[in-house]
C-alpha cells in the first residue's frame, strides 16, 4: 500500500538552463540556452528557470540572460523563471518580462558569505526591497534555501536554522521555498529529520524540494520527500548543474529520471518523457558529453 500522504500530483520545477548551465566550464551561446529553454516547455514543463540575473562577474555562464529571456518562444502556459540576488538583478529580470523571480538564502553562514557575499541577516535585508518591488509589480517570488543538509564549509546543518530561514522567507511574501541539498550528501534519514523540522512550522504546500545528486541519493531522497508529502520538486535536464560556490557539488536530480520514477508511482506531472529526452539529447551533444540521465542513456540504448 502506497502511503497515502504520496501526493497524485507533481510540480516539476526545471532549474537545468540556470542551475546546470551556470556551472559549465565551457561557454554556451545564447541561442542554445534559448532553445533548450523552447524544448523544455514544448516538453510540457510549466515553471522554468532561464536564467539568473547576478554579477557576471561571479558567474559569467549566466551573463546574457536578458538575451535568453527576449528570445525565447513564449507558451502562455510556462512561467518563466529567474534567479536574482538583489534588486539590481530583479529590475534586469523584469526589464526583460520574467514571469517569477526566485530569491536565494542559506541555512549556512559560511555558505551564504561565499554565495553572495553576506550574512544570513544581511541577505534577508537585501531581499526586502526585491520583495516589495515584486509585491508593486504583482510578480512571484520564489525562495531558495540553500545547504538544508550539509555545508561544504561548515559541515552539517541543524534542521532547526533550515526551519528558520524557511519561515523568514515565507513571512516576507514567499509564495512557497525550495530546500536545497546543495552539496549532495544527504540521505533519505537526514531528508527525514530535516523536513520533520520544517513540518512542524510550515506546511507541505507551501515547500518544494531541490536534490543534487552527488552522491547518488537525489531520487531516494525526493521519494522520501514525497511520502512527506511534498508535491514540487526541482530537477534539471540531463542531470546538470551544480553551484560554482559549492566545489565539488554535482548536478540536479535529471528531470528524465524523476518523470520516470514518477510515471512508476502514477504521480500526474504533465511533462512527454519522449520530448523531454529529446531535450536532454540536444544540450549533451552541445556539451559533447554523455546525458546524466540514467534514463536518457537506457532509452538510447534500446
Ligand atoms: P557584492 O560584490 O557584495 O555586490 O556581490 P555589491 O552590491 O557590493 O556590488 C558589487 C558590484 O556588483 C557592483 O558593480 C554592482 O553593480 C554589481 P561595480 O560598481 O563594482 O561595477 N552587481 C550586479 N551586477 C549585475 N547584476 C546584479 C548585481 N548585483 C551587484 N544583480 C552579489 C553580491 C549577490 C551580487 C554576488 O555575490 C553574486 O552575484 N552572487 C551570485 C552567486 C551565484 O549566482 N551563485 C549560484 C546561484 S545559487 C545556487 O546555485 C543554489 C541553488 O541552486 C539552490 C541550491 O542548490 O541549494 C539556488
Ligand atoms: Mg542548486
Amino acid at each position: 500500500m502506497m502511503n497515502t500522504l504520496i501526493p497524485s500530483s507533481v510540480r516539476i520545477v526545471e532549474v537545468g538552463p540556470r542551475d546546470g548551465l551556470q556551472n559549465e566550464k565551457q561557454a554556451i551561446d545564447i541561442a542554445t540556452r534559448v532553445q533548450l529553454v523552447n524544448m523544455l516547455g514544448a516538453a510540457g514543463l510549466k515553471s522554468i528557470e532561464a536564467g539568473s540575473f547576478v554579477n557576471p562577474a561571479w558567474v559569467p555562464q549566466m551573463a546574457g540572460s536578458e538575451e535568453v529571456f527576449t528570445q525565447i518562444k513564449r507558451d502562455d502556459k510556462v512561467r518563466y523563471v529567474a534567479l536574482v540576488p538583489n534588486l539590481k538583478g530583479f529590475e534586469r529580470a523584469i526589464s526583460v518580462t520574467a514571469n517569477e523571480v526566485a530569491i536565494f538564502g542559506a541555512a549556512s553562514e559560511a555558505f551564504s558569505k561565499k554565495n553572495i557575499n553576506c550574512s544570513i541577516e544581511e541577505s534577508l535585508d537585501r531581499f526586502k526591497p526585491v520583495m516589495d518591488a515584486a509585491k508593486e509589480r504583482g510578480i512571484p517570488v520564489r525562495g531558495y534555501v540553500s545547504c538544508v543538509i550539509s555545508c561544504p564549509y561548515e559541515g552539517e546543518i541543524a534542521p532547526q536554522k533550515v526551519a528558520q530561514v524557511s519561515e523568514r522567507l515565507l513571512a516576507m511574501g514567499c509564495y512557497e521555498v525550495s530546500l536545497g541539498d546543495t552539496v549532495g550528501t544527504g540521505t533519505p534519514a537526514g531528508v527525514n529529520r530535516m523536513l520533520e523540522a520544517v513540518l512542524s512550522v510550515i506546511p507541505a504546500e507551501k515547500l518544494g524540494v531541490h536534490f543534487h545528486d552527488t552522491y547518488g541519493q537525489a531520487l531516494a531522497n525526493i521519494y522520501a520527500s514525497l511520502q512527506m508529502g511534498i508535491a514540487v520538486v526541482d530537477s534539471s535536464i540531463a542531470g546538470l548543474g551544480g553551484c560554482p560556490y559549492a566545489k565539488g557539488a554535482a548536478g540536479n536530480v535529471a528531470t528524465e529520471d524523476l518523470v520516470y520514477m514518477l510515471n512508476g508511482l502514477g504521480i500526474q506531472h504533465g511533462v512527454d518523457l519522449n520530448k523531454l529526452i529529446a531535450a536532454g539529447q540536444f544540450i549533451s551533444d552541445k556539451l559533447g558529453r554523455q546525458s546524466g540521465s540514467k534514463v536518457a542513456i537506457a532509452t538510447n540504448n534500446q
